[in-house]
């Protein structure tokens, strides 16, 4: 398998042989890291790490991760850099290709990561969009394998906005790998057609069925991963949530949801999660909100806590694996050398 040179900008670029070997490759990663078996192959190379936006887990997977393959990384934020002020993309791209080896972006617009990687000619990671939100995708997979010990085949059910970067990018890594996907969500928050068609081409291929539901007890019945994100994405205005929480309220991922489950299912959240009142958004939204919408009011909105806190949860399994993947798909494209 060679991937070097790629980039990583959607798994739409990406067979299923290809993302199946970033997971094992990942596996391997993460064995030798538990093992303290260093892995320093790309010691000669640099990266650059883009953020229009905020982030924990994308911004310290991609730097630990390049620390542990030996590279040097340097951190660009939304502010302190000349990108999209004084300096288009175009140009950026242009320059910081010839300083480093790989660049991370991430933002906005799927546009700009597309320029990225056209115009700097080194490999560019999507590290989310408003559109897509790959490296998550190949961190929920191997986390369900190394649960399940299989993928193709697994019943998942994605509840909540199905049309954001998560519920994308989840449909189309479930079609290449043969995972049987259910989108749970009023009809207005379903994935655009023209993806679903070919996701359900995809999935022709492959083996698997993509299906929608505004049902949430007929499309949680029996699976064995309840998937869910924020009603709200980044980047959205504050005005949404008032629609947001009507709409999505009642799809709110409760013990009753996840007991409607296979006994053996397990839950799982991309992260940061809305489960209680301990942070500022949560807390301000439940204030605003709670009379209204019952649920909400101790600041549980997608997920409740019960349910974050019980055997069902596996999203801080999730959230390491990040690392893991994303030091694959550097190690990958960068074409470090690997036995
Ligand atoms: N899941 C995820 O992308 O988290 P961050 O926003 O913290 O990077
Ligand atoms: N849909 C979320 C994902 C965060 C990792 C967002 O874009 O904010």
């Amino acid at each position: 398998m060679n991937l070097k040179t790629r980039s990583f900008i959607t798994l739409l670029d990406y067979t299923p042989e290809e993302i199946n070997y970033l997971i094992n490759l990942s596996s391997k990663l993460k064995s030798e890291k538990y093992e303290g078996i260093p892995h320093k192959l790309l010691s000669d190379k640099n990266i650059v790490l883009l953020f229009q936006k905020d982030s924990t887990r994308t911004r310290c997977a991609f730097e630990v991760g390049a620390l542990d393959l030996g590279m040097g990384v340097t951190f660009l934020g939304p502010s302190g850099s000349q990108m999209n002020k004084k300096e288009s993309v175009k140009d950026t791209a242009r320059v910081l290709g010839r300083m480093y080896d790989g660049i991370e972006f991430r933002g906005y617009k799927q546009k700009d990561v597309e320029s990225l990687a056209k115009y700097s000619g080194v490999p560019v990671w999507n590290g989310l969009t408003d559109k897509y939100h790959p490296t998550q995708i190949l961190a929920d997979f191997l986390t369900i394998k190394e649960i399940f010990g299989y993928l193709k085949g697994i019943n998942f059910t994605y509840i909540g906005d199905s049309r954001n970067n998560m519920g994308n990018s989840l449909m189309i890594g479930s079609a290449k790998l043969g995972i049987n996907f259910i989108a749970v969500a009023p009809k207005e928050l379903w994935p655009e057609q023209n993806l679903v068609d070919i996701c359900l081409k995809i999935a022709k291929e492959t083996g698997s069925t993509i299906r929608f539901t505004e049902d949430k007890m007929e499309g949680t019945k029996d699976v064995d991963v309840i998937y869910t994100d924020v009603w709200v994405s980044m980047g959205e205005p504050k005005e949404v949530w008032n629609t947001r929480i009507e709409q999505l309220n009642k799809y709110q991922v409760d013990m009753e949801l996840m007991k409607n489950a296979k006994s053996t299912a397990i839950f799982m959240h991309c992260l940061p999660a809305f489960h209680d009142k301990e942070t500022d958004v949560g807390a301000s939204i439940s204030e605003e909100f709670g009379d209204k919408f019952p649920r909400v009011k101790n600041g549980e909105m997608e997920v409740t806590d019960e349910v974050i806190e019980s055997n069902y949860s596996v999203v801080f399994q999730e959230a390491e694996n990040r690392m893991h993947t994303i030091k694959a798909v550097m190690l990958a494209t960068l074409g470090g050398e690997y036995e």
